[in-house]
């Protein structure tokens, strides 16, 4: 079972998020991080930008690899997720652009792109850390309901749920690609460690679902159950389904006066 932090709010969740972040960097300077998009992780992406600043940790051999990537829209577009994660976690945190990879979602024999990523990921010596969020109908990357527990980088239709959930981030819905490249369930399971995180009501029926349901491809954000070193950090919100939501807290404040953390 992960490990269930419930916080107060996202900025919360984002200190403890960046503390992990943190740590693992210092302890390993050449870390291979994995990157989510969207706005959940943006909170432990300026945690751990500040960090990086006030500590100065050296993040100058740090790799990255993005979850996800929408298929036909070009690098340079500015909700391509190669731009977001240049905006959001390349520029702040000061990593090498050169060190950092989205799936490739166009250019010739786009249906290799899949096989090349996960090629690009074992040659990097796999994912040491991947923080997650998890999309309102349970998807993690772009794995929608249904995705093989055990599937790698490939080219996926997006669900209607998630065009609209996405459309704010583009003009209008007709303006949300209808395909995506996404890391499989089977690709993120090999992470050496996850941290997932959620806030807000709409995500409460999708976190009871993934960490207290059953493991199914139903719900994909449920393979996080498989995971030997999982952490989800949730907000009161989120948590708002959660059946065990004491049992979790009990246990990480005894974890807390076990091994006190200074987040
Ligand atoms: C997006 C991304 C996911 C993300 C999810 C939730 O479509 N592909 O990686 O976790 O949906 O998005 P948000 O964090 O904006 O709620």
């Amino acid at each position: 079972m992960a490990e269930v932090i419930i916080v107060r709010d996202p900025i919360e969740a984002g200190r403890v998020a960046a503390a992990i972040f943190a740590q693992q960097i210092i302890a390993n300077p050449a870390t291979v991080l994995g990157l989510a998009t969207g706005s959940t992780p943006l909170s432990t992406y300026a945690a751990l930008a500040t960090m990086v600043r006030e500590d100065s940790i050296d993040v100058s051999r740090v790799r990255g690899f993005a979850l996800d990537e929408y298929l036909a829209v070009p690098p340079e577009h500015p909700e391509s997720y190669r731009s977001v994660i240049t905006r959001e976690v390349v520029e702040p945190l000061g990593l090498i652009p050169e060190h950092v990879f989205t799936p490739r979602g166009t250019g010739p024999d786009i249906t290799r792109a899949g096989a090349e990523y996960e090629a690009m990921i074992t040659e990097a010596g796999g994912v040491d850390l991947q923080i997650l969020g998890i999309g309102s109908n349970g998807h993690v990357g772009f794995n929608e309901p249904g995705s093989s527990l055990a599937s790698t980088t490939r080219i996926k239709a997006l669900a209607e749920q998630t065009r609209a959930d996405n459309a704010r981030f583009f003009g209008s819905l007709e303006e949300v690609p209808t395909h995506c490249i996404t890391q499989g369930l089977g690709t993120i399971l090999r992470a050496r460690q996850l941290v997932l995180l959620a806030f807000g009501t709409g995500k409460a029926r999708a976190v009871a679902a993934a960490l207290e349901g059953p493991v199914s491809s139903a719900v994909p954000g449920s393979v996080i159950q498989q995971h030997p070193r999982a952490t989800v950090i949730i907000d009161e919100d989120a948590a708002a389904r959660l059946v065990h939501a004491e049992y979790y807290r009990h246990a990480w404040r005894s974890a807390q006066d076990l091994l006190p953390v200074d987040f």
